[in-house]
């Protein structure tokens, strides 16, 4: 994630947008440093964009729920990905934990990973087992910018509304500016913001209440 960091700021730079570049690297320095700002967003069940208008023809997602169940070069590139958001791959399965893959084209293109909210051990607020709880998204660099995150996630959702979940939360650092944009484009509304002290402490400070997260807000600032 240190490397994404700086790759987030060349991209922006590149585009000329020297104050947004500032902005993303004060908040990384701040998560770094101080504390970790996690934008949260949610998404209800039944407000799921449909599939077909994301996702390319050739792209599949596959979902795992054992470890012995993904074949070894799988497993290896999920363990050194996971390992980067410091998550151990295996522990999530061992944990409740679901591991998605998607696939362009039958090769890996991106991951994920979903639990619901009695497979969540802490979170900033409590999560019912009606809700899941997505994390741990990567599309892979060679992929990235075609709306993947987008195809990936909305497959998952999906497929979790089918076996009873009611809604999506979903975060990311207040300095990701890519994945805000992603989760926003996928339907998103950001509810709040949650923040992780580097003792450990939880502060939770919401700003919409989540039955609220279809009705289009303007909530976050863009980094
Ligand atoms: C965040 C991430 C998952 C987005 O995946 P993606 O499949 O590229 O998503 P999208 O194609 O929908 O692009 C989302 C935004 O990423 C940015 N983006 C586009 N191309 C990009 C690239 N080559 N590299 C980095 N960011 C890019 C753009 O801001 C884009 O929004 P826009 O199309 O509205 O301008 C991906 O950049 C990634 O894996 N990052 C590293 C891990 C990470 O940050 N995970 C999320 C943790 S919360």
């Amino acid at each position: 994630m240190h490397g994404f960091k700086a790759e987030l700021i060349r991209r922006t730079l590149r585009r000329g947008e020297l104050a947004t570049a500032l902005r993303i690297g004060l908040r990384a320095l701040r998560s770094r440093t101080w504390h970790t700002k996690r934008l949260t967003f949610c998404l209800n069940a039944r407000e799921l964009p449909p599939h077909t208008p994301l996702a390319p023809p050739d792209f599949d997602v596959q979902s795992f729920s054992h470890w012995s169940a993904i074949e070894p070069p799988l497993q290896e590139l999920l363990a050194a990905r996971l390992a980067t958001f410091a998550a151990d791959a295996q522990q999530l399965l061992a944990d409740g934990a679901a591991l998605w893959v998607g696939r362009l084209a039958e090769r890996p293109c991106g991951f994920g990973v979903s639990r619901t909210g009695p497979h969540v051990r802490e979170y900033f607020f409590p999560l019912t087992p009606r809700c899941a709880l997505l994390s741990h998204f990567e599309t892979l660099r060679a992929y990235r910018g075609r709306g993947l995150y987008g195809a990936l996630l909305t497959n998952m959702m999906h497929t979790l509304a089918q076996t009873g979940a009611e809604r999506f939360y979903i975060d990311c650092g207040d300095w990701n500016a890519a994945s805000a944009r992603g989760i926003l484009k996928t339907g998103f509304r950001c509810i709040g913001h949650g923040i992780l002290r580097h003792n450990g402490r939880l502060v939770w400070v919401q700003e919409t209440p989540p039955c609220a997260a279809a009705a289009p807000t303007e909530t976050v600032r863009q980094p």
